[in-house]
């Protein structure tokens, strides 16, 4: 790092309570790229923080927040932005007031909500036009995409969405990717259909937080199995707050949709999955599931893992194990913390030694690797529907996969590619399954 990229200047009024909390507000913006400056004049952000407790004191932070509407609009003309924040025990009293009688404040937080101070500053600045931006960028980007797309194989991917609102704390994506957008459907739908004609069988529908398609990932998902030739459908990633009933319905009611669900849940522990900002507990994301195997008792599921995040203690690594033993999973991803600068994490206290990290993540890799290994193994025995999707390794073999997403090898003649063939599963690996082709496919 070559120093701070934005100057950040707080004025701090009042008590000892008050110097503290500047002080936290500093840490927890310097991630982001802020350094503290001694003058307002020329700052990116300005915070003041307020005092209540004697009479004049919300007249003297009007007649001071005067004098920075000034200086901002001085910035304003060199084309770069000031953003003015109000905290403290005026902004706790006044609340929405302030910015109402002095329009140059974007942002009124009071001394409870400091630790979402770099999500509220990222919201402000979107909301002045960089999202908009993003927005046209993100148009333009898809249809130069979509008009010159010739997919190779049999499946494709699709996106649909981008950008997250969710603010994870331990995550990059909201302040570099932006706002979640969605495409338009018939942007979508016309890309889905000019890619069955060409071949493609199979689509996973892309997104950070694709569940939280606008107009309902379930509706998308409906009107995508009613195109002829796409006869498979998935999609990733989910968050579990956006895992509504039409969607969880949809996966009992729509044959295309496969059974396969990445929702991610990161910890087991609650106290770490509110340090994260996840807005799930791990009873919810339980319950979540509960419903998602009542529709489709045979779903395969996946997540996503964090081991070692800030605070994290040997009792809330047991609570992601518990976790993991209550769901079964049929595959996973997992992930030592990793401090991203620009984020509120890294900048947490209680960061985990690089040793408890590797440990820890050992004994959950172990613990998820039995699961998908149990998960392949009761698929022996049973016919599943294989798409074949290439050759496999070796002449005369096949590769292809279950609805489960697991690989799937057989022998078999080349003009299985494309097809969907019913298959006896013969012996499974952690990573694929073995099988044989049991019958003559039905014309496609
Ligand atoms: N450290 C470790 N894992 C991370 N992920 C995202 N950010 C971090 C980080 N800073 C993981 C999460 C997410 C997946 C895509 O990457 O588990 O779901
Ligand atoms: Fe968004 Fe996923 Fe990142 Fe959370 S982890 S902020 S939901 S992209």
């Amino acid at each position: 790092m070559t120093g701070p990229l934005k100057r950040l200047y707080i004025k701090t009024y009042g008590c000892q309570m008050n110097v503290y909390d500047s002080e936290r507000m500093t840490d927890v913006l310097t991630p982001l790229g802020y350094g503290v400056t001694d003058s307002p004049i020329g700052a990116d952000l300005v915070v003041l923080n307020t005092c209540h407790i004697r009479e004049k004191a919300t007249e003297k932070v009007y007649s001071e927040l005067g004098l920075i509407k000034e200086m901002k609009q001085e910035k304003a003309l060199t084309g770069q932005a000031m953003t003015v924040v109000v905290a403290g025990c005026v902004a706790q009293a006044e609340g929405a007031e302030i910015m109402r009688r002095q329009p140059a404040v974007d942002l009124v937080v009071g001394p409870q909500a400091y630790h979402q101070l770099p999500e509220l500053i990222a919201r402000t600045h979107r909301s002045r036009g960089e999202r908009l931006a993003a927005d046209f960028a993100a148009d333009a980007k898809f249809d130069a995409l979509s008009s010159e797309r010739h997919p190779t194989g049999v499946t494709a991917f699709l996106t649909v969405q981008e950008g997250c609102d969710k603010f994870c704390t331990f995550c990059v994506v909201p302040y570099t990717r932006g706002a979640e957008w969605s495409r338009p459907e018939d942007t979508i739908l016309a890309e889905a259909r000019s890619l069955a004609e060409q071949g493609v069988r199979e689509v996973t529908l892309l997104g950070q937080n694709v569940n939280a398609y606008t107009g309902g990932l379930a509706k998308l998902v409906r009107a995508l199995a009613k195109i002829d030739g796409l006869d498979r459908i998935r999609y990733m990633t989910s968050h579990p707050k956006d895992m509504d009933d039409d969607l969880i319905a949809a996966h009992g009611e729509v044959q295309e949709l496969m059974p396969y669900l990445h929702l991610p849940v990161q910890s087991g522990s609650d106290k770490i999955l509110k340090a994260m900002n996840r807005a799930h507990t791990a009873d919810s994301y339980l319950k979540t599931l509960e419903r998602v195997r009542a529709a489709r008792p045979d779903i395969a599921l996946s997540g996503d893992f964090i081991v070692g995040f800030p605070g994290e203690r040997e009792s809330d690594f047991q609570a992601t194990l518990d976790l993991v033993q209550a769901v079964g999973h049929a595959a996973a991803f997992s992930f030592k913390y990793s401090p991203r600068p620009g984020t509120p994490a890294a900048a947490m206290p209680g960061q985990v030694a690089e040793a408890v990290k590797d440990e820890r993540l050992a004994r959950l890799n172990a613990l998820l690797d039995d699961q998908q290994k149990a998960f392949n193994a009761a698929q022996v025995g049973k016919t599943l529907p294989v798409l074949f999707e290439k050759p496999g390794r070796h002449p005369g073999q096949l590769s292809g996969r279950s609805p489960y997403l697991q690989a799937v090898h057989c022998e078999g003649p080349a003009d299985l590619i494309g097809q969907i063939v019913p298959v006896t599963i013969t012996s499974a690996a952690k990573m694929s399954l073995a099988g044989q082709v049991i019958s003559a496919p039905a014309m496609s």
